[in-house]
């Protein structure tokens, strides 16, 4: 559906999300005079209007501040209903909110149980006509979970009305792997099995899970990040150029990618969880859920295969910073001793850069070499559109280009799907250091891993 929404309706309005996100990229789409169309809060907490109106306010002034002017229109703009789910009078008060709206857009910030009672009922208030709907990660458990929650939406919306949200497709370094590799012609000739000798992807964050351990006892590392975030990334690094630019010419080459990436084998996989992790709040004392997780992938077609994909993420790990790391073969006759092999990085947060590493001759008499990096891009910290503000705006338009369809979501699990759950023994690491032993046992001679630095200094 292109069509524009002419209402956006987020359920979970009183929640987590809402408060962290959403709220502050409704302001920041306010503030750029793009909010123009009505915004219902759906949630059960007893409020009323002004209540949720002081929800709004306290969430933009705790996630980047208050902006007057956007704040003023956002405001303006809110509704509020409150109810319970599972009762009737919930949604038809909501279908009088919504009054002459034809294409509401349903944004269900809710856990994932509830997607399924939810779109039942709005289906009989009759708001799900002309409808779409956004929903969140995590998008099921596994495969199997995944499926069934692509039937209950499938039942109810046509594919092309169901955003499903991935908000490291939000974040514009991401977008930017796609558009720097098709964008630059001298790239294309060596991104390949003839001149890229590994890859790598890390993401790193320095903190435990922050109170979130009831959530975090039924995901873990894999499911969390590595199956949504870090495959998508993957898969931007990798897939062939799409026909054209449209969501479905660049959706088909994503999955298309995946399909050639086996499904893990346990010895393709590193499970970790930091000391201390079974302290926090909500964590089982004997819990097997992985805070690191390290994996190698293959991509078995015309143009990777050989090639190997290395993928980690951790929680309490030395630093916070996601980065890619595309490792070119050395030149053939050792021209330099101990030169290093070139390769291009990507910077993907908190600060965004892309890099190419060379080799020039150091100044002086000797005939030997220093690294010198080519710096294409670098922007600071927070320099960026916000992914969430990006992808509401996306959404609404009806341009599904950057949201995970059903097909890619069944692959990425696919993938590893044989090695969730404790499948792969847990092994304890330290707090601050990058993972445990076997990870570097996993990469072996394609090592080192590059371990993110902490920020790259302009
Ligand atoms: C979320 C995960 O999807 O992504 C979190 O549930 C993680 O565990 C977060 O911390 C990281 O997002 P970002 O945008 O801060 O890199």
């Amino acid at each position: 559906s292109e069509q524009a929404a002419d209402a956006l309706v987020f359920f979970g309005a009183t929640g987590d999300l809402a408060f962290k996100k959403i709220f502050p990229a409704l302001q920041a789409t306010a503030r750029r005079g793009r909010l123009a169309i009505p915004v219902v809060g759906v949630a059960k907490a007893g409020w009323n209007l002004d209540q949720f109106r002081a929800r709004a306010k306290a969430s933009v002034e705790a996630h980047g501040g208050l902006d007057p002017a956007g704040f003023e229109t956002l405001c303006k703009q809110l509704r509020y209903v409150d109810g319970d789910y599972a009762d009737p009078g919930t949604f038809e008060a909501l279908r009088r909110e919504l009054g002459g709206a034809r294409y509401p857009a349903h944004y269900l910030a809710i856990p994932p149980a509830l997607f399924g009672p939810v779109v039942e009922q709005l289906g009989k208030s009759g708001c799900t006509q002309g409808a779409r709907v956004i929903v969140e990660k995590p998008f099921g458990r596994d495969l199997d979970s995944a499926q069934k929650l692509n039937q209950t939406l499938l039942g109810s919306f046509h594919e092309s009305s169901i955003f499903r949200i991935d908000h490291y497709l939000g974040k514009e370094p991401v977008q930017n792997l796609v558009f720097f590799r098709f964008a630059n012609s001298f790239l294309e000739p060596v991104w390949n099995r003839h001149h890229i000798a590994s890859v790598q992807i890390t993401m790193a964050e320095d903190f435990g899970v922050q109170g979130r351990g009831a959530f975090y006892e039924q995901a873990g590392a894999l499911r969390d990040v590595v199956q949504n975030h870090l495959l998508q990334i993957l898969a931007n690094l990798t897939m062939e150029p799409p026909v054209s630019t449209s969501g479905e010419a660049v959706r088909d080459e994503k999955v298309k990618v995946l399909r050639a990436i086996p499904s893990l084998k346990p010895a393709d996989v590193v499970r970790g969880q930091f000391r201390g992790y079974r302290d926090e709040k909500g964590i089982a004392p004997d819990s097997q859920i992985d805070t690191f997780a390290a994996i190698k992938l293959s991509v078995n077609n015309w143009r990777w295969q050989g090639v190997p994909f290395y993928i980690r993420a951790g929680k309490c790990l030395p630093v916070t910073a996601t980065e890619v790391l595309v490792r070119f073969h050395r030149p053939p006759v050792p021209y330099v001793a101990n030169a290093p092999a070139n390769y291009i990085r990507f910077r993907i947060s908190p600060d965004v850069a892309i890099a190419l590493s060379t080799m020039v001759k150091a100044p002086g008499e000797a005939f030997t070499g220093t690294p010198a990096e080519l710096i294409a891009v670098h922007h600071p910290d927070g320099a960026e559109m916000d992914a969430y503000e990006r992808l509401l705006g996306d959404a609404m338009k009806g341009n599904a280009t950057e949201f995970a369809r059903e097909d890619y979501v069944e692959e990425a699990w696919r993938i590893v799907d044989p090695v969730l759950g404790s499948v792969v023994p847990v092994t304890e690491y330290e707090p601050r250091s990058w993972g445990p032993a076997e990870a570097n046992r996993l990469i072996g001679s394609d090592g080192p891993w590059h371990d993110p630095a902490v920020r790259q200094a302009n």
